[in-house]
């Protein structure tokens, strides 16, 4: 199979002169391209074991209703720069009584006790998903173009929406 790095290198001519991308070697002589942005003190770097990915069971009234995860988002290679994504689903017959908003916004809640940024991506035509994350207190901030592939082999848009930590002051 084809993948990314088993097609390198990729050769071109950039102004009459080629120009080549492969894989870095040891040996590679390469200056220092350290700038302010590349600050990363170990002790804020996440350790290899921390989970990445979790799964929950949505109980209401004492009967599992739907399922909620949380994976990591990573925009950067610090601790502080993970974000928690959020996803929901619940049974038919548990639909829009109100559980989709109250559940999100309490699982957000508590991973904003772990991280600065909660978001959660939903499809560009679920609008039931993002009228719930409003009601939650979500805050729109994009779309996605083509960002998730699904059994349809299609590349959807999704639309981004986050909380985040400072949202919550002042009760909110
Ligand atoms: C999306 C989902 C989690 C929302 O949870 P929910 O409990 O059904 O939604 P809520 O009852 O909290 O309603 C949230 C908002 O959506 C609105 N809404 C509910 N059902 C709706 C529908 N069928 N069409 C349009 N809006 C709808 C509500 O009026 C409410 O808006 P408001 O707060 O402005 O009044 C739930 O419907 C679901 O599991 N759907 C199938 C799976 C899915 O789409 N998951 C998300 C994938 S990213």
């Amino acid at each position: 199979m084809t993948t990314p790095e088993s097609a390198l290198p990729i050769r071109a001519d950039l102004r009459g002169r080629p120009i080549v991308l492969r894989l870095r070697q040891p040996d590679d002589q390469i200056a220092n391209l350290e700038t302010e942005w590349d600050a990363w003190p170990e002790d804020l770097l996440p350790g290899s074991g921390d989970p990445t990915l979790c799964r929950l069971a949505l109980e209401y009234d004492g009967v599992v209703v739907g399922t909620m995860s949380w994976h990591a988002t990573d925009y950067g290679p610090t601790q502080g720069s993970r974000a928690w994504n959020i996803g929901i689903a619940l049974a038919p017959d548990h639909r829009g009584l109100g559980i989709g908003s109250a559940a999100q916004r309490l699982l957000a809640e508590h991973l904003l006790m772990f991280s600065a940024r909660v978001e959660a991506t939903t499809d560009v035509s679920n609008i039931t998903e993002q009228r719930a994350l409003e009601s939650a207190g979500f805050t729109r901030e994009g779309v996605l173009r083509a960002a998730q592939h699904r059994a349809d082999d299609v590349h959807h848009d999704l639309v981004i929406y986050s909380l985040i930590r400072n949202d919550l002051v002042g009760g909110a």
